[in-house]
C-alpha cells in the first residue's frame, strides 16, 4: 500500500473538472486580452503577418534555419508542388556554452552551420542572393514578415546582448561576417511553421501546436479582432499565441513543485503554463516530488531519508525516462529498476516503490495532456465560427502537433482526445483531428519565405 504522504503528493497532480474549466476560462481571457494589448510585457498573440495558408502548389528552392530550444537545423528545401517537398537537412546540438554566451558567438555559429549545409548540398550560389526562411522557437515581437525584435528567451537561453534586437539583422550580420550572400525573407515562430507546413499536406489544418522542450500554439484569427495589428489590411492572420507565457492570474493549479521549478529558473514568473506541461520540465517535476518523498521516507525507505547525490542535480530526471517507463507494459515495471540503476546508481526498489514511481509519472504525464487539451479547447472555441467550424458536421478541423512529447510520450494523443471529448462534447470533438506534424520548422519557414519573396504574404 502506498503511504499517506505519497497519496497526498500524487493527488496534487490530479486535475478536477473544475480546475480544467478554470484553465480554459483563464486562457480564453488572456487570448482575448492579447488581441488588443500593446503592453510590451504581454508577449501573447503576436501577429505573424501571414495572411494566407499555402495552396500546396508552391515551388522553388529556399534555405531554412530552425532554431529550437535544443537543436539548430539548417535545410535546403525544394518545394515541388502538389504538397511535395525535397529536404536536405543538417542538425546541430546547441551547447550550453552557446546558449549562455554572446549573441555574436551564437550568430557566427549559425552562419558556420549554414555554410556547412551549403557545402554539402553543393548549392551554386551564382550572383543572386539566397532567400532564407527562419523558424525561431522563442517569443519575438514581430514587426514585418521578416523582422522581429527578440523578447525574453527562456528554455535555458541567456544570450547577453540580443534582447530587443532585430533577428533579421542579427542573422544577416552573422552571414556577412562569414561572406554568405543570404537574405532573410521570412521569420516565423515554430508553431506558425507547424501550422503552415501541415496545412501544405493536410488542408483542414487550422491550428499548429508544439509540445517539445517548450509548448506553444498558433491559430488563424479574424484580422478585425486583432486590434493591435497595424499592418496592411487583410481578412485573417496567423497569430502566435505564446500560450507558454499564459497563466498570470493564478488560475493554473500549481503544486509546490511547479512553484519551485519557476523560482529557480533563469526567468521566474515567465512561461508558467509551459513549466507545468512541456518536455523540459515534466521529468524535473518527477524528480522534485521524489526527492521530497524520499526525505519524508514515503518511498525508497531503504535510503533512510537520505537523497542520493545523483538525484539532487537539477533536470537530471529526463522526460525521456518517463516515456520509457510508461511504455513498459510489464506487470512489475522492471524498466523503473533499470532507469534508477543505470542513470542514478540507485538499487533495491521494492515492488511498492516501483508501483508508486509509475503512478507518479503517469499522473504528471496525464496532467500535461489534460492541460494541453484544455488549451486547445480554448483556441478551438476562440476560432469557432471563423477559421474553425465545430458545429458544421461537414467540417473537420485538424490540429497539427509537432514535438517529442506528442510524438514519443505513450498515449499522449489519446489522453488529449479523451479530454477534448469531455470538454467539447462527443459531436464537436468528433470533428477535430490531432495529427503528428513533422519537420514543420524548416518546411514552414521555406514556404513562408517563398510566399513572402513572391510578394504574396501581406
Ligand atoms: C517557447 C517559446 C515559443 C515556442 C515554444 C515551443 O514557449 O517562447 O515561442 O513556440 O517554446 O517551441
Amino acid at each position: 500500500m502506498s503511504s499517506a504522504a505519497f497519496k497526498s503528493t500524487v493527488s496534487q497532480f490530479v486535475l478536477s473538472n473544475d480546475q480544467v474549466h478554470k484553465i480554459i476560462a483563464g486562457l480564453t481571457s488572456e487570448l482575448v486580452e492579447g488581441l488588443s494589448t500593446t503592453d510590451p510585457k504581454n508577449i501573447t498573440q503576436q501577429p505573424s503577418y501571414i495572411t494566407r495558408l499555402p495552396t500546396g502548389k508552391e515551388t522553388g528552392l529556399y534555405l531554412a534555419v530552425d532554431m529550437g530550444g535544443t537543436n539548430l537545423r539548417t535545410a535546403a528545401v525544394h518545394l515541388l508542388g502538389d504538397g511535395q517537398v525535397g529536404v536536405t537537412m543538417e542538425k546541430h546540438e546547441i551547447t550550453h556554452q552557446l546558449k549562455t554566451g554572446t549573441g555574436q558567438a551564437m550568430f557566427d555559429w549559425i552562419a558556420d552551420c549554414t555554410a556547412s549545409l551549403l557545402k554539402s548540398v553543393a548549392l551554386d550560389m551564382g550572383n543572386a542572393d539566397l532567400q532564407m526562411g527562419v523558424t525561431f522557437s522563442f517569443a519575438l515581437h514581430q514587426t514585418a514578415i521578416n523582422r522581429g525584435k527578440v523578447l525574453a528567451m527562456g528554455k535555458g537561453f541567456d544570450l547577453s546582448d540580443v534582447m530587443g534586437k532585430d533577428l533579421k539583422d542579427l542573422l544577416e550580420d552573422g552571414f556577412k561576417r562569414k561572406n554568405l550572400p543570404i537574405v532573410v525573407s521570412a521569420i516565423i515562430n515554430d508553431t506558425v511553421g507547424t501550422l503552415v507546413s501541415h496545412a501544405y499536406v493536410s488542408p483542414s489544418t487550422k491550428i499548429g501546436v508544439i509540445l517539445a522542450t517548450g509548448t506553444n500554439a498558433a491559430y488563424i484569427e479574424r484580422a478585425s479582432e486583432v486590434s493591435k495589428y497595424k499592418g496592411p489590411a487583410c481578412d485573417q492572420m496567423i497569430l502566435n499565441t505564446e500560450w507558454d507565457a499564459m497563466g498570470k492570474a493564478d488560475y493554473l493549479p500549481q503544486t509546490k513543485y511547479d512553484k519551485e521549478i519557476d523560482a529557480v529558473s533563469l526567468v521566474p514568473g515567465f512561461q508558467e503554463f509551459e513549466k507545468m506541461v512541456s518536455g523540459l520540465y515534466m521529468g524535473e517535476l518527477v524528480r522534485l516530488a521524489l526527492v521530497d518523498l524520499i526525505q519524508q521516507k514515503a518511498v525508497f525507505t531503504f535510503l533512510n531519508g537520505i537523497v542520493p547525490e545523483s538525484l539532487k542535480t537539477r533536470l537530471a530526471f529526463k522526460t525521456l525516462f518517463m516515456s520509457t517507463i510508461e511504455s513498459d507494459n510489464s506487470s512489475d515495471h522492471s524498466s523503473i529498476d533499470r532507469v534508477f540503476k543505470t542513470s542514478f546508481g540507485i538499487e533495491g526498489l521494492s515492488a511498492q516503490d516501483r508501483a508508486d514511481v509509475h503512478e507518479l509519472i503517469h499522473t504528471i504525464g496525464k496532467r500535461s495532456a489534460k492541460m494541453t487539451a484544455a488549451a486547445c479547447a480554448a483556441l478551438l472555441r476562440k476560432a469557432n465560427g471563423a477559421s474553425v467550424k465545430l458545429d458544421d458536421p461537414k467540417e473537420i478541423t485538424t490540429i497539427g502537433i509537432d514535438g517529442s512529447v506528442f510524438e514519443k510520450y505513450p498515449h499522449f494523443s489519446r489522453k488529449m482526445m479523451d479530454e477534448l471529448t469531455d470538454i467539447l462534447g462527443q459531436d464537436r470533438a468528433s470533428r477535430v483531428r490531432l495529427e503528428l506534424a513533422r519537420d514543420g520548422g524548416c518546411i514552414g519557414a521555406a514556404l513562408v519565405a517563398m510566399v513572402s519573396h513572391s510578394g504574396g504574404a501581406v
